[in-house]
């Protein structure tokens, strides 16, 4: 039987490294094998944990919630044909901006390593001892701070901050364009009360991991989007082997946040499975306390948000273009590559 139960150090411990990770002038987290794979840091058992918890989930008749980009009802915006016309045009900022905003709201992930997370076990009835929802405190919110932000015991080696950084720099240069304001928060606003059934803390820590989740969904879509622009071989071609090893830097970010996608996703999977204790005494059905809340997270970011973002980044493309003469008929051209609008 699979191993069920680790403990802070196990989910914590890397790989054997044959070569470390040094690119573009960073020294950086991870490692590879000696046949040249990429492994991500702390992964060494963090794979194996998930994937059994997983199975002993879905062994239950409990199957994992969908977190693919399948959830996302917009692609990235600009979409492909616009961002390549942009930098056709010269236009290289927006793209410089949503690399280095990535990389500042990915440092901002290290306070998972800070936070107090408080024990699943004293308000579920099942025993969970042997679930991931019971490892979330014992090192796994830990270790997911650790691969953003860089962990604060290891402070040599950068983390995805450095990673997307280094990324921009390969592609652009480095100091190519001033740096750009970084919105405070990428996630939902506060809404009040959504689980009056629970403790203050455990509501909030149930939203995070949520939108968190949610997060880590969009943030594949970008991936996608970020290795299609600096692998198309007409943009950036006067830098076409930088631009290479920065898609390759993506990738290796990519690889970094599939078990976060992996345990959060378990996490909440395993939680509709539960029975919780209610702060009047009763209980709830994990099932009938998650799925609206899941709902209207999965709603927020898909659709709320990204119709926001959409309508925010057609102004400031809009804005951009606007200050040269021929801006206008540029404007037009970028917006008539637009699916959306062209759908509509
Ligand atoms: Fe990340
Ligand atoms: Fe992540």
């Amino acid at each position: 039987m699979a191993k069920l139960s680790y403990t802070r150090d196990e989910l914590m411990a890397s790989h054997a490294y044959a070569r470390p990770h040094e690119r573009a002038g960073y020294k950086l987290h991870g490692g590879f094998l000696a046949d040249g794979t990429y492994v991500s840091p702390r992964v060494l058992n963090r794979w194996p944990a998930v994937t059994a918890w997983q199975e002993q989930l879905t062994a239950k008749g409990w199957p994992l919630i969908d977190a693919t980009v399948q959830l996302l009802k917009r692609g990235n915006y600009p979409n492909i044909p616009q961002e390549r016309f942009l930098l056709s045009q010269g236009y290289g900022q927006p793209f410089w901006n949503s690399l280095t905003i990535t990389g500042v709201i990915e440092a901002r992930g290290r306070a998972l390593c800070d936070l107090e997370a408080p024990d699943f076990q004293t308000i579920i009835e099942d025993d969970i001892s042997q679930t991931c929802t019971g490892h979330l405190h014992k090192g796994l919110l830990y270790a997911h701070g650790a691969d953003e932000g860089g962990d604060p015991a290891e402070p040599d080696y950068g983390a995805h901050d450095a990673m997307w950084f280094a990324a921009r720099d390969l592609v652009f240069g480095k100091d190519r364009y001033p740096l750009p304001e970084v919105p405070e928060s990428i996630g939902r606003p506060d809404t009040g009360r959504l689980m009056p059934q629970l403790p203050a803390g455990f509501e909030q820590l149930i939203l995070l991991l949520m939108n968190v989740l949610m997060i880590e969904v969009r943030a594949e879509c970008f991936f996608a989007f970020c290795c299609a622009i600096m692998r198309d071989k007409d943009v950036f071609t006067d830098r076409r082997e930088q631009a290479e090893e920065a898609a390759a830097m993506v990738e290796r970010i990519r690889t970094d946040e599939a078990i976060h996608v992996g345990y959060l996703q378990t996490a909440i999977s395993e939680m509709r499975s539960f029975t919780f204790k209610t702060v009047d005494g009763g209980t709830v059905k994990g099932k009938d306390l998650i799925d609206p809340i899941w709902e209207g997270m999965v709603h927020w970011h898909a659709v709320t948000q990204a119709d926001f973002a959409r309508d925010q980044t057609r102004e400031a493309v809009r804005a951009e273009l606007e200050k040269t003469p021929d801006g206008a008929r540029l404007f037009a051209e970028f917006d008539a590559l637009d699916d959306i609008a062209k759908a509509a």
